[in-house]
């Protein structure tokens, strides 16, 4: 049965950027036409790398006030630091629920904070782990990689959990915004899309070209061919 899709949004995860220059990383990933900006925290206990936190989040906020902040948490305790993340600025926190003791609690002290709140699956994750969470949501985020670090290949049983996925949301009648990151690029952007992905997360396919607003574009015209047919 073919999909109702959700308006395609591409955000590059800052991630691959260079570090040293983030601010001017972000506003040129913005300016080449990225929809979101996806900021990967990492704490070196829930995945083995660290990245950056609340002080980045809250200087990419003051600095770019107009830019939707989606951070996914990949952290132990997101249950006091997820709403953390939304008073330092955060649009979206998306969080593990393997890591949180008591997930429908914490999205609703996200959404009390004026956030939105999301869920990320992790490829050996059921869907299972969305009973009676999904109607409170604003996002099912569905990992293609492992979470930990950015530049791997994606994995190819992540499409047919993405069919599961509008199946069951279907079922449940949820109708939220599915986002799918880890590994995606242009070649692959296409199949993705039509398996019911409305946000394409990128990091490298976008940070690690020399032009930006060619990488986007060439990743939105591959997932904007599904949705004229
Ligand atoms: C992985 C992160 C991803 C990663 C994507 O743990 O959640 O957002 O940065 O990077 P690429 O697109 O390079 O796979
Ligand atoms: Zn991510």
């Amino acid at each position: 049965m073919p999909i109702t899709r959700r308006p395609l949004r591409i955000a590059p995860s800052i991630l691959a950027s260079d570090f040293a220059r983030l601010g001017e990383e972000c506003r040129a990933v913005l300016d080449a036409g990225a929809d979101w900006l996806h900021v990967d925290v990492m704490d070196g206990h829930y995945v083995p790398n660290i990245t950056i936190g609340l002080p980045v989040v809250k200087s990419l906020r003051a600095a770019l006030p107009d830019a939707f902040l989606d951070v996914h948490i990949m952290i132990d305790n997101p249950d006091v630091m997820g709403p953390r993340f939304v008073d330092a600025g955060a649009d979206l926190v998306c969080f593990h629920p393997e890591a949180s003791r008591h997930p429908h609690s914490t999205i609703q002290r996200i959404h009390d904070l004026g956030g939105k709140a999301g869920i990320a699956i992790n490829p050996g994750t059921p869907l299972s782990c969305l009973d009676y969470l999904a109607d409170d949501l604003d996002l099912i985020l569905i990992m293609s990689v492992n979470p930990g670090f950015g530049g791997q290949s994606f994995i190819g049983n992540t499409l047919p959990k993405l069919h599961d996925l509008q199946d069951k949301l279907t079922a449940m009648d949820v109708d939220i915004d599915v986002q799918v990151d880890g590994g995606v690029r242009a070649e692959n952007a296409a199949a993705i899309r039509r398996a019911g992905a409305d946000i394409l997360v990128a990091g490298s396919a976008i940070f690690k070209q020399q032009d930006y607003a060619e990488a986007i574009a060439a990743i939105r015209h591959q997932a904007s061919l599904v949705d004229t047919v």
